[in-house]
């Protein structure tokens, strides 16, 4: 089975610039059967963009997968698929901003499925929207800590015990390269509170690691996806196709390190210490000859 499911052509110089601004995956498909062949992995955000790229990835390897996102028609066709194709998934339709239905979830699962050896992360939430075009939208704030921060610890938490019960199991998460520099203007929302789940989860490595549990934080720079759409420029600089993100979360399963960065972002960390106030300057520069985009302002016009 391939899938490419990219939604937009980048540009050949954005392309050839790949190696520098994307982290390294790992295409191989025997490697990652004998690390999740039968294995049960709870993906979240699987009904569109890297988390169904993943999917299929994952299926095809012979894991037994645990699908969730609020869309219920576009999972069940994901996992049609999967099945068509001989793969093994089930299907849960879960808002996971809302504790209730991420508890729901979770019982449910473990009732029907006993355990989870690997969890991904992946569902999320993107806004990208000046703090003045905010000011009276708190709910910006609230949705993008619930589905970025609060939804993935309630998971985590859920987990932990039968984790820790068999000594094993794996958390992966899709985090942000925003979460490593410093933060970029109109990226409040979202990189404050895929920040906060970023740290949570590295602290809480530190204590579950001797109890048998891996954890993995990816920092992707850009994918090309539904998320990143509305901001165009994002599509003319140099990114990852769904499946070379797939690849990304596919060597995180097989090495286990305890995160994946682009190679520009060492780089830029150390920079960033170094030289604060010309970087700061050069953010304030880009915020004054950038502005928010269209959907963005629409969907503000429109309150959603
Ligand atoms: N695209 C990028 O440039 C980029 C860069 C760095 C990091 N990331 C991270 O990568 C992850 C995946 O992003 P993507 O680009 O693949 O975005 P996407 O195509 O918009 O997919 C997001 C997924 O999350 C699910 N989701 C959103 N809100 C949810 C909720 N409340 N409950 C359950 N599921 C929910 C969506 O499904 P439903 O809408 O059906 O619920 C969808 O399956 C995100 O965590 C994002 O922060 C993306």
């Amino acid at each position: 089975m391939t899938h490419n499911i990219t939604h937009h052509k980048p540009h050949i110089w954005a392309r050839a610039l790949s190696w520098l601004a994307n982290p390294k995956g790992l295409n191989n498909l025997d490697k990652l059967r004998n690390a999740v062949e039968g294995k049960h992995i709870l993906l979240t955000g699987a009904s569109f963009g890297i988390g169904e790229a993943t999917a299929y990835r994952l299926a095809n390897a012979g894991a037994i997968l645990f699908l969730v996102a609020r869309s219920s028609d576009k999972l069940q066709q994901v996992v049609a698929k999967i099945r068509a194709g001989g793969g093994q998934a089930y299907a849960y339709s879960a808002d996971l901003s809302k504790p209730e239905q991420a508890k729901a979830l979770i019982e449910t699962m473990l009732a029907e499925h006993h355990y989870v050896d690997i969890l991904i992360n992946n569902a999320g939430k993107s806004i990208r929207r000046s703090i003045m075009m905010s000011e009276n939208r708190f709910q910006d704030f609230e949705r993008t800590m619930a589905i970025n921060y609060l939804g993935p610890v309630q998971l985590v938490l859920a987990l932990l015990p039968s984790m820790r019960a068999r000594k094993q199991g794996h958390i992966i998460n899709i985090s942000t390269w925003g979460v490593r520099m410093p933060p970029g203007a109109r990226w409040a929302a979202y990189q404050a509170s895929k920040g906060a789940f970023d740290i949570w989860l590295r602290s809480v490595a530190l204590e579950i690691k001797a109890q048998g549990i891996d954890t993995t934080s990816i920092y992707p720079a850009i994918v090309y996806t539904r998320m990143s759409a509305p901001t165009p420029w994002m599509h003319l600089l140099p990114g990852m196709t769904t499946d070379e993100a797939a690849h990304v979360i596919e060597r995180a399963i097989v090495d286990k390190p305890i995160d994946i960065i682009p190679p520009f972002l060492r780089p830029g960390e150390v920079t960033s210490v170094l030289f604060p106030a010309p970087i700061r300057k050069g953010m304030q520069l880009v915020f004054k000859y950038s502005k928010d985009s269209e959907a963005s302002i629409k969907s503000a016009q429109k309150g959603l």
